[in-house]
């Protein structure tokens, strides 16, 4: 999508034609501001000719320093040198003769590949390969599953991107339970591919579960899980991230091979744990033996699942004993369970609910977003 601010009434037809896609426009620099607090993944605007320099060029250094990652293309009805030397001064991207399709189509398309290097420069990824989270916790029942399904919906709804959900639980892995998919392809298929996995190959491993998230099954029986070596899962995972933008991965309460092999190449480590104390000393005793292996500080994530239970310490004891920081607490809620039962995740069901706020937040932190402003206010106006 892309914003055009003009206070004209442009032809929105023409637009969307140079442009290639939906147009928005916004009519004044303050319906802008609007507009992009409310579209926070919207990395382009088009400034038409009727807008003064004085504007563009505060817009310009403004959103500089707040959102690194936006372009802005200046059309004139005419270019001129003084107009051009002010504008890339201020920051300004690209200036483009109005009538000048060809020229827009070109600084367009040329804007938004410098603002997918700055978004992937400030998130310290490599932006061409998708994102592997490993959620990870120390004992069953702390919420692994519940915290991997819910973060791989709403990573989906952020609309950056495609998500793999992976249960590595290859013992006793529930993903399927939780999603209601019944009899599916189970990554067990993936032991006869063992040595040729490629996009396709993987591909056919995925069972679709909604726009936007394909999961891979655990093996049906834990008799198969022997089967899937390390170095297969580590093939698929590597594979997935070639194709989707988040490859999320659930797994056993415990230091198997694989889930080993899976903290070397994950991006960010999703650390659950509850507030009792054997969770607690559980995950204190996982964390020795990550910092004993080296796996960097930088990727944890400390998630407090059921946050808001009576008994057990508080967050700040909590970071205290760990010696981390919280990045997301889930609040405690029988609707989680519930709406397991009922089929779907929280993320999805009650979107509004303090647990799926929670995990949102979270899921905005792993895609490198800005919080959500607490309050949003549409100052936009939209033509088709
Ligand atoms: N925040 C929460 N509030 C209430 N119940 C929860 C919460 N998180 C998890 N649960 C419940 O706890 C149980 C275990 O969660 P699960 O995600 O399967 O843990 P794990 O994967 O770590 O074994 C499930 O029945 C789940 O519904
Ligand atoms: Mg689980």
């Amino acid at each position: 999508m892309t914003v055009v601010l003009t206070s004209r009434d442009a032809d929105p037809d023409r637009y969307s034609v140079v442009l290639g896609g939906q147009v928005d426009f916004v009519h004044s620099a303050q319906d802008l501001h609007g507009y992009l607090d409310g579209h926070p993944l919207e990395d382009l605007v088009v400034v038409g000719p009727d807008i003064t320099m004085a504007v563009v060029t505060s817009l310009a250094q403004r959103y500089r320093v707040e959102r690194a990652a936006l372009g802005i293309v200046l059309l004139r009805e005419r270019v001129e040198t003084d107009v051009l030397r002010e504008a890339l001064r201020s920051g300004i991207r690209e200036v483009v003769q109005a009538d000048d399709v060809e020229a827009i189509t070109v600084a367009c398309r040329q804007s938004r590949s410098i603002s997918g290097q700055v978004r992937g420069a400030l998130s310290g990824q490599d932006t061409s390969r998708g994102k592997v989270i490993m959620v990870f916790g120390a004992k069953g029942g702390c919420g692994k599953t519940t915290v991997a399904t819910n973060l791989a919906m709403a990573l989906a709804d952020l609309d950056v991107g495609r998500v793999a959900l992976v249960d590595l639980d290859l013992d006793f892995g529930d993903v399927g339970v939780f999603l209601k998919l019944g009899n599916q392809v189970t990554i067990s298929k993936a032991v006869q591919m063992a040595g040729t996995i490629d996009e396709r190959a993987a591909q056919l491993l995925m069972t679709p579960y909604r726009d936007r998230v394909d999961v891979l099954l655990a093996p049906g029986r834990p008799a198969e899980a022997e089967f899937v070596k390390p170095e297969l899962v580590v093939d698929i995972v590597n594979t997935l991230r070639e194709t989707y933008a988040f490859v999320v991965l659930d797994s056993a309460p415990s230091f198997t091979e694989v889930s080993l092999q899976c903290f070397e190449i994950a991006d960010s480590y999703v650390l659950v744990t509850t507030l009792d104390l054997p969770s607690l000393k559980n995950i204190k005793l996982a964390m020795d033996t990550m910092d004993a292996l080296g796996y960097p500080r930088s990727k944890w994530h400390l998630v407090l699942n059921r946050a808001n239970a009576e008994v057990g310490l508080t967050r700040e004891e909590v970071e205290e004993v760990l010696g981390i920081a919280v990045m997301a607490a889930v609040p405690s809620s029988r609707d989680v369970p519930e709406t397991l039962n009922t089929g779907g995740t929280i993320v999805e069901e009650m979107p509004r609910h303090p647990v799926s706020q929670a995990i949102v937040a979270l899921a905005r932190s792993e895609a490198g977003l800005a919080p959500v402003p607490a309050k949003r206010r549409r100052f936009w106006r939209r033509k088709r």
